[in-house]
């Protein structure tokens, strides 16, 4: 039984730590943020995430997961000190590296005997390095040595248990063969794969992956905007695309671009990492844009369809960055709300889950309302932001009714269009011609 502890206990920290703990470990997950720790001591989980409530109640009944906001006694009890801290976009776009350091300067302060400090937490590259000089310069006795190891983190918000228990690899990195089979060895009951490489190198997998994943979503919507141009049928043009095994199916969903913690966040500090060292990342920049652009699509849409938005009721369906999590970070609602509220518009909200998240940001003036139906209730119009089931399985002529003008503006191609066709709503979706409207304001470009 290893003896691990995980500082930061937010959505990485908590489901690493706690797949840790089942796998047979003993874990203490610290955070800096009592509440947290008090509300997971009385077995509250405090974020959303499918199985985790469970899993985290099963391991701490059998003392194989513990809480504390004590972090300096969190180290000092372990062998393996897992980062797991927030890395948030700064003001300029780049990392805020600020509580990754002040976790590196309570790991030197608190090391009481040889550790292996791991970084899961995103970092630009050259943080371990950092990291290995933040401990060294605090180390309380000169003679207890450690060690220093990349090993980032993979997971998606909403499958994240899921994720960890069966991760596709683990990258793992550092420049010391004992520390880095002793976090392989870690790994082996997770049964995957090991990726084993230099500390820069694990580093920068982190940043190109999650880069390369946006450039494939802000893609397949810049063909989504062209697909409604020209005629063609974005759905079938990423599923005849993913076909081809060097492409994939995977992330070619049009929408109304990425949201979440991650992928704004690490496009932006990967745009500026290159930036120091003299490339001028464009392609990234483009991604970035295309995706900022895109959440205005939704709203383009919305003033075709029905005009000045004064005085207009408009039912939101999903705030959520994306289904299955409570997370607001960059969710598209935070660009759009405002800006229908901005116009003058009535919002009727609903979120199954993310409700108390969303609130905490969203302007007031916004009705939170507990179901789809009541959402609707005398609409002129309805947009869809979060593909939660909820959406994807409502029952579409009970809403007709319940509208006051049976508009629907999808901005995540949850419906079929002849089912949209046959359930009379006017149905615009991304990257597909809209159905059931004016004849001449459904045609694409002639050339
Ligand atoms: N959320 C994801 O889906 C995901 C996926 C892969 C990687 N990551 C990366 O993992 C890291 C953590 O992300 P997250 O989403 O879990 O963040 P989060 O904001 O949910 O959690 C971070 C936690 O760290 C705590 N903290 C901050 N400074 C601390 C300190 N000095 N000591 C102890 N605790 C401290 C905060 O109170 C917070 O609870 C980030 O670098 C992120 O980019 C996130």
């Amino acid at each position: 039984m290893r003896k691990i502890a995980v500082i930061g206990t937010g959505y990485v920290g908590l489901v690493s730590g706690t797949c840790f703990a089942e796998v047979g470990n003993r874990v203490i997950c610290c955070d800096v943020d009592e509440n947290k720790i008090d509300q997971l001591r009385r077995g509250q989980v405090p974020i959303y995430e499918p199985g985790l409530e469970e899993l985290v109640a099963k391991n701490t009944a059998r003392d194989h997961l513990f809480f504390t906001s004590d972090i300096g006694e969190a180290i000092e009890a372990s062998d393996i000190i897992y980062i797991a801290v927030g890395t948030p976009m700064s003001e300029t776009g780049e990392a805020d590296m600020r509580y990754v350091m002040s976790a590196a300067k309570k790991i030197g302060e608190h090391l009481n005997s040889y550790k292996i400090i791991v970084n899961k937490s995103t970092v630009p590259v050259g943080t371990g390095e950092l990291v290995r000089e933040v401990v060294q310069a605090n180390k309380k006795y000169p003679w207890i040595s450690f060690d220093v190891v990349s090993n980032p983190e993979f997971l998606r918000e909403g499958s994240a248990i899921a994720d960890c228990m069966a991760m596709d690899r683990a990258v793992i990195g550092s420049d010391n063969g004992k520390a880095a089979k002793e976090i392989a060895d870690l790994h082996a009951p997770f049964n995957t794969r090991i990726f084993l490489t230099d500390m820069e190198s694990a580093e920068m997998i982190k940043y190109a992956a999650n880069a390369f994943l946006a450039t494939k979503i802000s893609f397949i919507n810049a063909i989504a905007n062209i697909c409604e141009r020209v005629g063609a049928n974005v759905l079938q043009v990423s599923e005849g695309m993913g076909l081809d095994s060097r492409i994939g199916g995977k992330f070619l969903q049009a929408g109304i671009g990425y949201g979440g913690s991650c992928f704004p966040k690490d496009t932006n500090a990967l745009v500026h990492i290159a930036d120091k060292v003299g490339y001028n990342f464009e392609l990234l920049q483009a991604v970035i844009k295309t995706n900022q652009r895109q959440r205005y699509v939704i709203l383009d849409k919305l003033y075709d369809a029905v005009g000045g938005l004064t005085g207009k009721q408009v039912a939101v369906l999903g705030l959520a960055f994306k289904p299955n999590t409570d997370d607001m970070r960059y969710a598209p609602a935070l660009t759009i709300i405002p800006e229908l509220l901005r116009q003058g518009a009535f919002v009727a909200a609903f979120d199954p889950i993310a409700r108390e998240s969303a609130m905490a940001l969203l302007p007031a003036g916004v009705q939170y309302c507990d179901s789809i139906e009541q959402a609707v209730k005398d609409s002129d119009v309805c947009i869809i932001l979060t593909e939660w089931q909820e959406v994807l399985t409502m029952d579409l002529e009970r809403i007709r009714e319940r509208m006051k003008r049976p508009v629907i503006i999808d901005g995540r191609n949850c419906f079929d269009l002849e089912t949209m066709r046959r359930s009379g709503f006017e149905y615009h979706s991304i990257g597909r011609l809209p159905v059931n409207v004016a004849e001449s304001d459904s045609r694409p470009v002639n050339f």
